[in-house]
């Protein structure tokens, strides 16, 4: 018997207004992938997040995850499932040390401290933050706080990470970290859903993706084959520049 993929989205569409931000959008997730999800500015890639994260609800269909509806929990039930959209689960205490932050939101998750300790320990190094560790968080930088950001979602593994352009904004140095955390992560089975416009890094690290535009999705399939075909070049090419 075929197993269920971990996140089926089903015909899920939105309305803002008179706006159809996102229209029957389906596709699934399967365990094990970084999926990504690209598109013109405005295609509807966040409202799609936000409708997987529990922040909005579809107007219509319905989201599963391993066969189960999921489509009407809240952010909070969704985190609590395994479904984390990074980094609205997080919150950064900047008069603490990097270090005590990642200890913090471990035990927050129910870890016990001897466990807490271990994982903080080795998400430090995973994310070359071992110069900053003992820092207030308050003090690093941009890009630092957000690899601390990821390494708080990771101190329990969600089942998905939902990214929204993680990449953005953040030093070449530090992306490189990312992106490798990213990657190695994926390498022992966990899955990413991926929304970026940096197309190396979405080339390098995604074995499928999705494109939309317009609300809609318009082409889908392995990264390459997606970014080569004539309907996304189109969408790119007759749109916004980003
Ligand atoms: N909260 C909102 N209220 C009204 N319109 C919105 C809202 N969020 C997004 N939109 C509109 O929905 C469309 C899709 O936006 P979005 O999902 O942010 O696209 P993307 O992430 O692909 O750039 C856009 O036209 C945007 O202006
Ligand atoms: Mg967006």
């Amino acid at each position: 018997m075929k197993t269920a993929p971990l996140l089926r989205i089903d015909a899920i569409s939105k309305r803002f207004g008179g706006n159809q931000a996102v229209d029957h959008v389906s596709f699934d997730v399967q365990k094990g992938i970084i999926l990504g999800l690209i598109g013109p500015n405005g295609s509807g890639k966040t409202t799609v997040l936000n409708m997987l994260s529990g922040e909005l609800f579809p107007d219509e269909g319905v989201t599963y995850l391993e066969g189960r509806p999921i489509t009407r929990l809240s952010p909070s039930q969704l985190a609590h499932l395994g479904v984390i959209r990074m980094f609205q689960m997080t919150r950064v205490f900047s008069r603490l040390s990097a270090f005590d932050n990642l200890l913090i939101a471990g035990r927050a998750m129910g870890l016990t401290a001897a466990v807490a300790l271990a994982r903080a320990q080795s998400l430090i190094e995973e994310l070359t933050l071992e110069h900053v560790q003992y820092l207030d968080a308050g003090h690093l930088s941009g890009g630092q706080k957000k690899l601390l950001e990821f390494g708080m979602c990771f101190m329990c593994p969600p089942k998905i990470a939902l990214l929204d352009e993680p990449f953005a904004a953040v030093h070449p140095v530090m992306r490189k970290t990312m992106s490798r955390f990213i990657q190695s992560r994926n390498q022992s089975g966990q899955t990413f859903l991926l929304v970026s416009h940096d197309m190396p890094i979405v080339k390098s690290l995604c074995h499928e993706s999705i494109c939309m535009n317009t609300g809609k999705v318009i082409s889908q399939g392995p990264t390459r084959a997606v970014l080569e075909d004539p309907n996304v070049i189109e969408a790119y090419l007759g749109g916004d520049h980003e």
